[in-house]
């Protein structure tokens, strides 16, 4: 079975010359694209679709989300708009809630999260553990994210925990546990693993034993590196070979040459500045150096509970020198590139049709116009999913 995607006013394709169509059409055949060009070359096929004109882009690719968590703290946001700094020190609220709560608790969460995210064009989403912190809550996390999404990343490594004496646990003791018995009860359901590299969570030595046992149980790498401080995550990732390294809010000169001259993707995540009320990442220094930069949303309790990658887009856009057109291509290919994707994130010939149609004339909408409901259809492998 064959779709015709006709009269795309404008076709953002995010592929690797950055090609933008006018009065363009696509052809899927059995979900992936067939066919892209001009509309008065466009073959026929079974089935038609109008896009009146709109534009399409990629579905989105969000490579980073901690969607399995109970409880609530929004108490914390409004405490940090009056003023508190936020210390990744909440982290432990979540993981009580969540050890607290029952499987279909957390599944509905995630089932309640996909859902806002794929109305809101986001086709992939990666989802991590790391709000269970124990053997047992770490591996259902992540059989719970796995629900979801094949892109699940176990995230034993996000803080120092309570231990069953209600104690904090020692951190070395943790590290050994989150390198060891947890991760091999986690790896068969994991595709990734990530550290929280930073001051008050895991140190670099600390950070490079999980990631190597992680790495040697055959999981990809990512970090949370540089959030708060600029730390040794950024040079880790980078000789580590990990996909990503994700917040890079705080970089010295020789982590934007690493991760210019690595192969690692620089993932910010403006929506944790925006809700930590924190200085945003310098995009335009990454970029010029060379880096490949993608965005993402962090979505979780904490930090920043936005599902909505337009939303990072137009923060990108406004508040870190990103061109719309960059800020797009972030949120599409780079993200894909963030997973280590090349079947995701770009319209092109081969790829999965996973599509969003703006009911708007152009992508620059998605930062122009802000916080307003811009998504008119999202196909998911060629088919229309909402
Ligand atoms: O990416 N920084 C570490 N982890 C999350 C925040 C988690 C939380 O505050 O619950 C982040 O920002
Ligand atoms: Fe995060």
């Amino acid at each position: 079975m064959s779709l015709l995607i006709d009269s795309i006013g404008e076709l953002f394709t995010a592929d690797d010359e950055g090609t933008i169509h006018y009065d363009a059409a696509i052809v899927i055949e059995d979900g992936r694209i067939a066919w892209v060009g001009h509309r008065l070359n466009r073959p026929a096929a079974d089935e038609y679709f109008d896009a009146d004109n709109k534009a399409m882009i990629p579905g989105f690719v969000d490579s980073h989300a901690h969607l399995v968590f109970a409880g609530d703290r929004s108490g914390e946001f409004a405490a940090r708009m009056a003023g508190e700094p936020y210390t990744g020190g909440g982290i432990r609220t979540t993981v009580t809630a969540t050890r607290a709560a029952r499987d279909d608790r957390l599944r509905e969460t995630c089932a309640r999260l996909t859902a806002e995210m794929l109305r809101q064009g986001t086709t992939t989403v990666e989802i991590k553990s790391g709000y269970g912190l124990t053997v047992e809550d770490e591996a259902r996390s992540l059989r719970i994210a796995g629900e979801f999404t094949t892109e699940t990343t176990y995230l034993g490594a996000h803080t120092v925990p309570e231990g069953a004496d209600g104690a904090l646990m020692d951190a070395d003791e943790y590290t050994a546990l989150a390198a060891g018995p947890m991760l091999e009860a986690c790896a068969p359901h994991a595709k990734w693993a990530d550290v929280f590299c930073e001051r008050g969570a895991f140190d670099g030595d600390q950070a490079r034993a999980v990631l190597t046992a992680s790495a040697a149980a055959g999981l990809g790498l990512r970090v949370h590196a540089n959030q708060l401080t600029a730390g040794p995550g950024v040079r880790l990732a980078v000789e580590l070979g990990a996909a990503s390294a994700d917040h890079c809010t705080h970089l010295t000169d020789s982590d934007v040459d690493d991760l210019a001259n690595g192969g690692t993707v620089a993932t910010l995540l403006p929506g944790a500045e925006f809700s930590t009320r924190s200085p945003y990442p310098d995009a335009r220094r990454l970029l010029d150096a060379g880096a490949r930069v993608a965005l993402a949303t962090d979505c979780n309790p904490g930090s920043s509970y936005t599902s909505s990658m337009a939303f990072c887009i137009a923060l990108a856009v406004r508040e870190m020198r990103m061109t719309p057109a960059e800020a797009l291509e972030a949120a599409t290919a780079a993200g894909a590139d963030a997973l280590r994707r090349t079947d995701i994130g770009r319209i092109e010939v081969g790829a999965r049709a996973d599509l969003v149609l703006l009911d708007a004339p152009s992508h620059v909408h998605l930062a122009y116009r802000p916080g307003t409901p811009l998504i008119d259809t999202v196909f998911r492998a060629g088919t229309a999913v909402s």
